[in-house]
């Protein structure tokens, strides 16, 4: 395994460039590939239930590499700003466009030139004019804080050498309330040292993964309330798919009547930035 978050990141892109071309050249579905080196765990199109997958063409869906459906739980609502790290062929940003109407804009972001190809192609085949592809890193957000009302994303941050900086960014460029609904995948804390060190491990969405504690921690550490993590079925034999979701909080101080309420923490939760714990000491929204 290379040292370096850069050098990682130059083997993912390489992988995924190869995905994309084989997509585009119809030689090869990119998610055998994936499935092919992370044991035969389930990825890609085939978890869009009927349905979860309107407003995407089937060009977009079939290249799918994701390990879950985040826009099943990210509660788009028409006119918001929704951003997708490693949008791929586009599957979730073009779902997404289609749920936040012609007043919302959706933002895919991803390093990997063929991939931007790729998605754009499946943009035009939808007629999504509201949904827009955008070269750049995920450690490193080409966007201006406090512009998006949803981060999504689709088995990405595993592939990060620098997880802790993708959280930030998210959090930096989300709104205060701003919510983060994510598929991503969740390692065993037990999760072997051959399987942790092998780059085609990485490169398939598993070896790079976050444990549970590790995911909770780093979110609160970029500064999210309200984390939930839910797992939802094995993609290999030390590791799960999970929808992550968490909230930027509001840093909206307390009204006296909620700050009565000292025994009850949940009565403090809207207003005290999502969780008492998190909110500013100015606020006095200690828990208890
Ligand atoms: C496993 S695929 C998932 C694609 C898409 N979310 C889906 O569900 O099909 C990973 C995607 O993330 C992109 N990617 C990986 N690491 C990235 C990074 N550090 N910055 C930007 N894009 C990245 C890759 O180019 C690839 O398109």
């Amino acid at each position: 395994m290379p040292e370096d978050a850069q050098d990682v990141r130059e083997i993912v892109r390489e992988r995924y460039a190869a995905a994309a071309r084989g997509a585009r050249s119809g030689a090869s579905c990119c998610g055998d590939e994936v499935k092919d080196s992370c044991g035969g765990g389930v990825f890609g199109d085939a978890l869009y239930a009927a349905g979860a997958s309107a407003g995407a063409p089937h060009e977009a869906v079939a290249a799918s590499l994701g390990c879950g459906v985040p826009t099943a739980v990210a509660d788009l609502h028409e006119g918001e700003t929704v951003l997708d790290l490693g949008s791929g062929a586009g599957a979730d940003v073009l779902i997404s466009a289609r749920r936040v109407g012609p007043a919302g804009r959706v933002i895919g972001l991803d390093m990997t030139d063929e991939m931007l190809v790729l998605a754009r192609e499946n943009a035009e085949r939808a007629g999504a004019a509201n949904a827009e592809f955008v070269k750049g890193h995920i450690e490193d957000i080409p966007l201006a804080g406090a512009t998006v009302d949803v981060v999504i994303s689709n088995c990405v941050i595993n592939l990060s050498g620098d997880k802790p900086a993708v959280l930030r960014e998210a959090a930096r460029v989300l709104r205060p309330g701003g919510r983060l609904a994510v598929s991503d995948v969740i390692a065993d804390p037990g999760m072997d040292a051959a399987t942790r060190s092998d780059m085609q491990q990485w490169t398939g969405c598993i070896a790079g993964a976050l444990t549970r504690e590790e995911f909770e921690h780093a979110l609160a550490a970029a500064g999210f309330a309200e984390i939930e993590i839910r797992e939802t079925h094995r993609v290999h034999e030390h590791a799960a798919a999970a929808i992550v979701r968490a909230v930027k909080p509001t840093g909206r101080c307390c009204s006296p009547e909620a700050l009565a309420s000292c025994c009850e923490p949940a009565a403090k939760a809207g207003c005290c930035g999502g969780a008492a714990e998190t909110a500013p000491a100015s606020c006095g929204c200690s828990a208890r």
